[in-house]
């Protein structure tokens, strides 16, 4: 059982990734697009979709998922574990303002700069790298 869910826990985790991903990279190019243009309303579906169907229910299964896996294998005083944590809480953070930011977006009032997202946009990437070389190599 154990291993299925950390599998579930892998698969979910590459969703969520994958559209915390590439959202901020369709920021980048929304704010090319003028506000009303038919560009514009095209990537305000795509930016819904993204969040609605993929990275909001794969966040859930991650949680979901990653809890089991610490319960079932008493992982709970391990320090990689504390670490990675801190960071998946941050990750969720930035879900959050990511979410926010599609609002905005949907509402023609982004204020935030091209220059903005292209920076954003390497934050899930660092956090990532962090968290799986905790998980997997379990340095602390
Ligand atoms: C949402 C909260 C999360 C919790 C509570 C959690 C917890 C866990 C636990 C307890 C394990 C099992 C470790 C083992 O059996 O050695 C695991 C496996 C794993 N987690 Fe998470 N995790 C979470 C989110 C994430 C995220 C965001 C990522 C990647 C960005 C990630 C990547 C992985 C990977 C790659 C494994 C497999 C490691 C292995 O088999 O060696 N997890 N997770």
């Amino acid at each position: 059982m154990y291993e299925w869910i950390k599998a579930l826990h892998v698969i979910a985790v590459i969703a969520w990734m994958a559209g915390m991903l590439y959202l901020p990279r369709l920021f980048v190019y929304h704010c090319e697009a003028e506000a009303g243009s038919k560009q514009s309303e095209t990537f305000k579906v795509m930016e819904r979709r993204l969040l609605k169907a993929i990275i909001n229910p794969a966040m859930i299964v991650t949680w979901l998922a990653g809890l089991y896996l610490v319960w079932a294998g008493h992982w709970l005083s391990a320090g990689w574990l504390h670490g990675k944590l801190f960071l998946v809480l941050v990750l969720s953070g930035v879900h959050g303002f990511f979410s926010r930011c599609v609002k905005d977006f949907s509402a023609d009032r982004n204020t935030r700069s091209q220059k903005f997202y292209r920076i954003i946009n390497e934050v899930p990437t660092a956090l990532m790298i962090v968290i799986v070389i905790l998980v997997v190599v379990k340095p602390i």
